[in-house]
This record gives C-alpha cells, sequence and structure tokens, in this order.
C-alpha cells in the first residue's frame, strides 16, 4: 500500500500522484515494510488533485531492466510483463487497462532483447482530433478474442547489442583525450595528464562528485538546429570533455527523438558540426532500441527517411528481410497513383512478388517524404491478409500486423521559422484515415523520449559508457536532462526521476516554465546555462569551467586546505 504525504497531509493516493506527475514535482519514496511504502510530494497544491492512478500505483521508476549479464532471457510472451504490480509503468498500463497481449512467436530461450512494458497508450490518439465514429460491436468481440500487440517494447538486451559500431574515432578514448583544452594537446602520460591527475589527488571529493553525475542531451533544439550549430553546444562539450577544473571528462550520453540514418553517419555529422567528439556507444537515436525487433519479425517494411538509409539502419539493426516502399512501388505502379516514380529509383528498388510475401510488421523509422504513397501502402498492409499486398483480410482488424513508430514528435525545430511536422503528426493522420475507413482505432507501439524503454536503454547506455570513460559500469546518482521540448524530454525525465533542465532554444517558447510538463530543475537560456548551474550544484559554486594548465596543485592544494 501506498501512503501518499502532500504538504504534510494525507491524501488520496491517486489524487496527489496524479497531480506530482502530472505537474512533475519532485517526490521523495521512504520504505516502512515490505507492504508499505510513503510518497511525499513537498510542493504538491490540492488544486492538482485530478483522480486518475490508483492508490497503489507507485513512482518506483529507477527499477533497472533484468540484468543482461545474468545468462538468457526467460522465455515469455510480450506481455508478461503488463501485470507485474512491482513495476509502477506495468501497474499504470494496468490501471490505465492498455493491457492487451502481444502474440508470441519466439521460440528460442536465448533471446536477446528486454521486454519494457509500453507506458503510451496503444490506442490511437486520433479521437480527440475527431468525431468518435462507432465501432461495430462485433469488433469488440474480436478485440477481446485476438492476440494484438502494443503491452510491451523489446530494447537490446546486452551490452554489446546495446553498441553499434563506433567509427566516428578509432579509439573512444584517444578521442576524447585529443579534445584540446586551454591549448594543450594531450596524450597518455603527457605533462597535462600528469598534471591532471595530480589536481585530481587534491580535489579527491570533487572528483567522486563529477563521477556521480551525467547529463543526458536532447540534440535538435539543444545542440544544434539541422545542420546548425547552437555555439553553446559546442562550449558545452568542450567542458565536459576535459575543459574544466579538474581535468576530468564529466559523462554525457545523447538522447534524440532525431532518425534516418545509421548511429555512426549521424555520429560523425554531429562530430563536426560540434567540434567534439560524439561516440556511437554514448548515443541514441529514436529507432536504435528498436534493433531488439530484428529477433522478433523476418520480413518488414521500413517506411522513412532520405533515399535507402533506413533500410541501411534496419540491415545494420540485423532485419533478415527488408521491404521498403519504393520496392512495393516498383513491383506495381498502381499502387500510388499520385506518385511519379523515376527511373533512378526504379533501378534502385527491389521489387518482387508481394502477393507472395507476408510482411509480418510495419515500422515507421523516421519521417515520411512521401506521405500518400507511404500512407496507402500502411493501410493497404494493415488491411491485407497476413501482410501480402494485392489481398483484403476477411477480418481485417484481426489479422492486423504490428505498426511501430520511432517516435511521437509532433512538431520538429528546424532551419525554418516555425516547427515543421514531424513523424507523431504522420502518425495521426493514419489513425485518422484508419478509423476513418476501419471504424475502430489503430493499435500501435511508439518508441522515442517519453516512452519508458527508451529510456531504460539510456541507462544501459549510460552505465556502459561510465565503464568507457572512468571504468565503473554503473549509472551516476545525479541526472541531468537537458532539452527543448517538454512533451518528450521534460516529461519523460520527470516521470524516470531525473533533474530536468528546459532551454529555450528550441520547441519552448513560453513563459516561466512549462505549464503541462515543468522541467523540475528549471528552465534556462542556453545548454551552458543549464550545465552550468547542475555542475555548480553538484561540484561547488566555486568550480571552474575551464582547465588551467599553469595550476601548481600542490599551492592549490595548500590553498584548498586553509579556505
Ligand atoms: O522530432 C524530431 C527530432 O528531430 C527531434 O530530435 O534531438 O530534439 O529529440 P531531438
Ligand atoms: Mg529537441
Amino acid at each position: 500500500m501506498v501512503l501518499c504525504i502532500a504538504n504534510g497531509r494525507r491524501l488520496r493516493g491517486g489524487a496527489s500522484l496524479h497531480g506530482a506527475y502530472k505537474y512533475g514535482l519532485p517526490f521523495e519514496r521512504s520504505k516502512i515494510d515490505t507492504n508499505h511504502l510513503i510518497i511525499s510530494v513537498p510542493s504538491y497544491s490540492t488544486k492538482m488533485s485530478h483522480p486518475m492512478f490508483s492508490p497503489d500505483f507507485n513512482f518506483g521508476v529507477n527499477t533497472p531492466p533484468e540484468s543482461p549479464t545474468k545468462g538468457h532471457a526467460p522465455k515469455r510472451s510480450f506481455g508478461s510483463h503488463v501485470h507485474k504490480k512491482s513495476d509502477s509503468w506495468g501497474s499504470l498500463i494496468d490501471i490505465l487497462e492498455h493491457g492487451i497481449p502481444i502474440p508470441t512467436s519466439l521460440n528460442s530461450g536465448a533471446f536477446g532483447a528486454i521486454e519494457v512494458p509500453a507506458t503510451r497508450s496503444p490506442e490511437a490518439h486520433v479521437s480527440q482530433y475527431m468525431n468518435a465514429l462507432p465501432a461495430p460491436p462485433s469488433a469488440k468481440e474480436r478485440r477481446l478474442s485476438r492476440n494484438s500487440f502494443g503491452a510491451a517494447l523489446p530494447i537490446p538486451r546486452s551490452k554489446r547489442q546495446s553498441r553499434l559500431s563506433s567509427v566516428t574515432f578509432a579509439n573512444v578514448q584517444d578521442a576524447l583525450s585529443s579534445v584540446e583544452t586551454d591549448g594543450a594537446k594531450t596524450g597518455v602520460g603527457s605533462p597535462r595528464n600528469i598534471l591532471v591527475s595530480q589536481v585530481q589527488d587534491v580535489y579527491a571529493e570533487k572528483v567522486r562528485a563529477a563521477k556521480n553525475m551525467a547529463f543526458v542531451f536532447d540534440i535538435d533544439g539543444v545542440l544544434v538546429h539541422g545542420d546548425r550549430l547552437i555555439p553553446e553546444g559546442r562550449k558545452v562539450l568542450e567542458m565536459l570533455n576535459g575543459n574544466n577544473q579538474l581535468g576530468i571528462k564529466i559523462p554525457h550520453i545523447f538522447l534524440t527523438n532525431g532518425s534516418g540514418k545509421p548511429e555512426a553517419a549521424r555520429t560523425e555529422q554531429l562530430s563536426r558540426i560540434l567540434h567534439n567528439p560524439v561516440s556511437t556507444d554514448q548515443f541514441i537515436q529514436s529507432h536504435t532500441p528498436m534493433r531488439a525487433l530484428a529477433e522478433y519479425y523476418k520480413t518488414v517494411l521500413v517506411v522513412g527517411g532520405e533515399g535507402y538509409r533506413c533500410r541501411e539502419v534496419a540491415e545494420e539493426y540485423g532485419f533478415k528481410d527488408i521491404v521498403v516502399p519504393n520496392d512495393i512501388v516498383a513491383w506495381d505502379p498502381s499502387i500510388a497513383p499520385y506518385r511519379v516514380f523515376t527511373e533512378e529509383e526504379r533501378a534502385s528498388s527491389r521489387p518482387r512478388d508481394f502477393t507472395k510475401v507476408e510482411i509480418e510488421a510495419i515500422m515507421v523509422f523516421s519521417d515520411s517524404r512521401d506521405y500518400a504513397t507511404d500512407m496507402q501502402i500502411i493501410m493497404d498492409l494493415l488491411r491485407s491478409r497476413k501482410g501480402r499486398l494485392g489481398t483484403v483480410a476477411a477480418d481485417p482488424v484481426s489479422e492486423r500486423i504490428p505498426i511501430y513508430f520511432s517516435q511521437g514528435d509532433i512538431l520538429c525545430p528546424t532551419e525554418h521559422p516555425i516547427p515543421r511536422m514531424s513523424q507523431g503528426a504522420f502518425r495521426i493522420g493514419l489513425e485518422a484515415m484508419y478509423k476513418a475507413l476501419m471504424g475502430v482505432d489503430l493499435e500501435r507501439v511508439v518508441y522515442g523520449k517519453p516512452e519508458l524503454a527508451t529510456y531504460k536503454y539510456a541507462d544501459e547506455v549510460m552505465a556502459s559508457w561510465m565503464e568507457n570513460l572512468h571504468g565503473e559500469e554503473r549509472v551516476p546518482e545525479n541526472i541531468y536532462m537537458v532539452g527543448d521540448n517538454p512533451a518528450s524530454d521534460i516529461v519523460g525525465g520527470n516521470m524516470y526521476g531525473w533533474n530536468t533542465c528546459l532551454v529555450r532554444t528550441g520547441v519552448f517558447q513560453g513563459g516561466e516554465n512549462d505549464e503541462e510538463n515543468p522541467a523540475n530543475f528549471g528552465v534556462f537560456a542556453n545548454v551552458w546555462e543549464a550545465v552550468t548551474t547542475a555542475c555548480k550544484k553538484q561540484l561547488g559554486d566555486d568550480f571552474k569551467f575551464t582547465w588551467d594548465n599553469r595550476v601548481n596543485p600542490v599551492l592549490h592544494g595548500r590553498a584548498s586546505a586553509v579556505e
């Protein structure tokens, strides 16, 4: 049972917890015994009350995924986590009644994925945007009896699986050591490194604190705008890569809803723009955790992105048989009546007889470059018999193949002055069409921020990056998420128990804080302001944000002892 204490008073659990979640208030947990948990929400106001969660909902959001090193994954179906009350997000799903089991075609116990319960409703968001169409009563019955999907999102299980080839720099340590600080080139045993180690000996306490904090950076709107650098982004990365008082590398990873390129290509591009090394080992795109899905489906339709780049992504992830919309248009151009298909596109596509191919799942990896064609093909597949094009299922709802989206952002900041529509807008359009044609909501799975699976995966990457940097495979205690989008970066970080910093260089253009999803650590003009404020909190107000080669550790040690 959870006892909720807000402003010193005991409140109905559902009301106060919903308030805390909705307004992103800090809360503390303390366990009395195995059956009782106290949640304190000191800054809760009764105005925030809106009963929604059941009283035994708990916020134990930091429960790590099962250790990837503990041997083989147990045999289980996708939906097996849904009723696991010990996991708060699982409870949330129970409470929201979204526990629809996923069909399992798995027969191997040695399965390389962790299944994370979905925290977003598998139901379409479309009902709030259009008049609801009545579902035929028979559809309801069918729903109850059929297997569906949407209850769990697999993420890669093992550390090795999480790591994609790091080609940005052959050796991450060398790359990081190569960051020039104060004009000094460094290397193992260099005068700077000797000095760094002496300084770190003197400030052992600060060093411990620096290794116990980490940053998670959103990219678009925080560090860059498309291909354009946000200058504070470069400055921040130089500081975190060693240009600071301790000469220490303060851990940081990148967590973007961006997509559409292999990780190595995107990190190379970012390294160039940011003038700092960005390794694939510290980098997560929206579709990166979807790598785990390669173990579940053989033939998939991959949608979105420029040219054939998402086919490349899917190949790298290990998908065995990848179809893209161009392959289908090349096979039968009449499927997309408004498409002008060039000879070059025809020559580069891979047509075959798709009436004989069972496409098992649809993966929208990135933004569609041709809404009309992609939506038509997706709708055809969703209505088909077992994913065979040219067929229409007798019972299309119960036979429907699953559809996954790599992220849900509706808007994205770009070089254009007004944010552009993103994958979420495409999805909502598709949901509306599906409901209009089929009379029922489209169930789907959405990865990316703020989905829990993405944050759990970020923990895996963070622990592994910590091992790279400091030889300690663990997640630091004080994590700061810096983002520009309250509806993805901030709400997800708040839910996951991170400190959240909202910056004004991207999507958020509001007042003091975002009203729906306020950042719990504050709102900052830019990423430099956010990061330096967080560093001062963890490392002291006197912490310096440049490395000084002229520092004399002996004198500084004495001086600090006297101070
Ligand atoms: O919404 C699309 C994507 O470009 C957002 O990227 O880095 O802000 O999560 P990011
Ligand atoms: Mg952003």
